[in-house]
C-alpha cells in the first residue's frame, strides 16, 4: 500500500523522517489557513528572539542584521499582503521561516537557535489575545457610554418594573437602562484582572525545558511588552488558562448582550411598542412589506450560543491534557479567533441599535402604576405605622384583591374600604399611591429614586473614564498594538 507520501514536510522538521508526509496527515495537521493571522505577532516575538541571540552573541552581527533586515521587510510585506502563506505551508511559523530563507538564504534558518514552535505559538497567541482583548475592552467602552447617554436621557422617566415579566414597582426608566453599562463594567474588570495574568512571556521555555542557550526570557518579555517570563517553562508551554479565560469573558459578554437583546425584542412588539429601533438598526421582510424586525437584538441573542460553544469546546479540549505542548493545543486558537472576531462585529452593531432606539415615554408612565404595581407602597405605609410586615403584606393583598374583584386600581379604593381593610390604613395612603411619590421613596443606594439615578450615573462614567485610560496605558505598554 502506499504510504501516500506527496508533501517535503513542514521546512521546520524532517531530517530524521525517510518519507514526507501523507496528503491525510499534511491536510490534518495544517493550521496556516487560521493561524496566519499569528504572523504580525509572530514577526514582533522573532526581533524579540533576535535581540537575545544578538546580546549573547551567540550569533555573528553580519547574521544578526541580515535576519532584521529580513524580518522588517517581511513585517511590511505581511501588511501590504506582497507575503502570503502557500499551500505547501504547514502553519505560520514555517511560512514565515520560509520567508525568511526565500530572503537570505539557508542563514534565514538561525532564528531557531534556542527557540521551539511550542513557546513560540504560545507567545503569539499571548499576543493576540492581549491585542484583541484591548480592542474588545475599548469597544465596551464606548458601549457603556452609549447606554450612560441612553440612561440620562430617560432618567425622570417612570415605567413599569418586572419580575417574573410581570409588573412589580414602578422604576425609572433611566435605571432600567443603566443596569447593562454595570455588566458591562464587570466585563471591562475582568478583562483588567485576565491581563494581569496574561501578561506573562512564555518565550525561552523552549520545547519545554528552557534553554542551554545563553538566552534571557526576562528581557524578551520585557521587550514585548509583556510583565513577566513564565517561571515554570512546562507550564510556559502548556498553559491556555489565558485562552479559556478570554473565552469566558467573551462569552459573559455575549450572555450580556443577549439579555439586551432579548429586552429589546420584547420591548419592540406590538404588543408592547414601547421601543421604536431605528430603521438603521432594523430589518424588513421580503414578503411582509409592514415589517420591521429587531434582527441585531436577535443576533446578539443567537451569537451567545457560540460564544459559550467556543469557551466549552477549549475548556473540553484541555481537560485531561497532560502538560507540556500536545498537538491538541493547535485546537486552542479557531475558537479564540471566533469568538473575538464575533463580538467585534456584534459590539458596534448594539451601540448603535441602542444609541438610536427612542421609547415611548408616554406609554410607560401610563403603564407605570397599573398591574397593582404600588401594591407593596401600602404595605411599607403599614410598616411605618409599626405594624409588623406579616399582617402588612397581608393588608396590601386583600386591597389587590378587593381592587381585582371590582375591577379597579389601588387609588380608586375608598377610605372606607381601606380602613374595612386594616384600621391603620388611613387617608394617608393615597399619597404614596402615586408614581412619583414611589420612586422618590426608593432612595436606598442603588434604588430607583432619581437622586439616587443620578448618582449612580456619575459613577458610571468616572469609572468608564478610569477603564479608557487603563487601556490606553496598557495599549502604550505593548507598544502601540491594538487592532480590532
Ligand atoms: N501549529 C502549532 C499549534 O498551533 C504550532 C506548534 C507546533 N508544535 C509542535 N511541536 N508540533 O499549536
Amino acid at each position: 500500500m502506499s504510504t501516500g507520501a506527496t508533501h517535503t514536510g513542514g521546512a521546520l522538521w524532517g531530517g530524521r523522517f525517510a518519507d514526507g508526509p501523507s496528503e491525510a496527515l499534511f491536510a490534518l495537521s495544517r493550521s496556516v489557513q487560521f493561524d496566519w493571522r499569528l504572523a504580525p505577532y509572530d514577526l514582533r516575538s522573532s526581533l524579540a528572539h533576535l535581540s537575545v541571540l544578538e546580546s549573547s552573541k551567540l550569533l555573528p552581527a553580519e547574521t544578526i542584521s541580515k535576519l532584521r533586515g529580513a524580518l522588517k521587510e517581511l513585517q511590511a510585506e505581511v501588511v501590504s499582503g506582497k507575503f502570503v502563506p502557500v499551500d505547501s505551508d504547514e502553519d505560520v511559523h514555517s511560512a514565515l521561516e520560509r520567508g525568511l530563507t526565500e530572503k537570505i538564504g539557508a542563514i534565514g534558518g538561525a532564528i531557531r537557535a534556542g527557540r521551539s514552535r511550542n513557546d513560540q505559538v504560545a507567545t503569539d497567541l499571548r499576543l493576540y489575545a492581549i491585542d484583541h482583548m484591548l480592542a474588545i475592552a475599548s469597544q465596551l467602552t464606548q458601549l457603556c457610554e452609549v447606554i450612560i447617554a441612553k440612561a440620562a436621557e430617560y432618567s425622570d422617566a417612570p415605567a413599569p418594573g418586572f419580575t417574573h415579566l410581570q409588573h412589580a414597582q414602578p422604576v425609572i426608566f433611566g435605571h432600567e437602562i443603566a443596569k447593562h453599562a454595570h455588566a458591562f463594567q464587570r466585563d471591562l474588570s475582568r478583562i483588567g484582572d485576565w491581563l494581569t495574568r496574561t501578561s506573562v512571556s512564555p518565550l525561552g521555555s523552549g520545547a519545554l525545558a528552557g534553554s542551554s542557550l545563553p538566552l534571557n526570557p526576562k528581557a524578551t518579555a520585557a521587550e514585548l511588552g509583556f510583565a513577566q517570563s513564565a517561571q515554570n517553562s512546562i507550564d510556559g508551554v502548556s498553559d491556555r488558562d489565558f485562552v479559556s479565560e478570554a473565552l469566558f469573558i467573551l462569552a459573559t459578554i455575549g450572555i450580556h448582550l443577549s439579555r439586551i437583546g432579548e429586552e429589546w425584542c420584547i420591548l419592540a412588539t406590538t404588543e408592547f411598542g414601547w421601543a421604536k429601533v431605528a430603521d438603521a438598526y432594523s430589518t424588513g421582510s421580503s414578503i411582509m412589506p409592514q415589517k420591521k424586525n429587531p434582527d441585531i437584538a436577535e443576533l446578539a441573542r443567537g451569537k451567545a450560543g457560540r460564544l459559550v460553544g467556543n469557551l466549552t469546546g477549549v475548556m473540553t479540549m484541555l481537560k485531561g491534557l497532560p502538560f507540556a505542548y500536545n498537538r491538541d493545543l493547535q485546537e486552542d486558537k479557531e475558537p479564540l479567533f471566533d469568538s473575538i472576531k464575533t463580538l467585534l462585529v456584534l459590539l458596534p452593531a448594539v451601540s448603535g441599535m441602542i444609541e438610536t432606539t427612542e421609547f415611548d415615554r408616554a406609554k410607560m408612565a401610563a403603564a407605570a402604576p397599573t398591574g397593582f404595581s404600588l401594591a407593596t407602597e401600602i404595605a411599607d405605609f403599614l410598616v411605618r405605622a409599626h405594624i409588623p410586615f406579616s399582617q402588612a403584606h397581608e393588608a396590601a393583598g386583600a386591597c389587590v384583591a378587593l381592587c381585582e374583584k371590582s375591577n379597579r386600581e389601588l387609588h380608586e379604593l375608598t377610605d372606607a374600604e381601606f380602613l374595612a381593610i386594616h384600621p391603620s390604613l388611613t387617608g394617608g395612603v393615597r399619597e404614596v399611591l402615586t408614581v412619583a411619590g414611589a420612586l422618590s421613596s426608593r432612595t436606598t443606594a442603588g434604588g430607583t429614586a432619581p437622586a439616587e439615578v443620578a448618582i449612580q450615573l456619575k459613577n458610571l462614567t468616572a469609572k468608564n473614564g478610569e477603564f479608557i485610560k487603563l487601556i490606553s496605558s496598557q495599549h502604550a505598554a505593548f507598544s502601540g498594538m491594538m487592532s480590532a
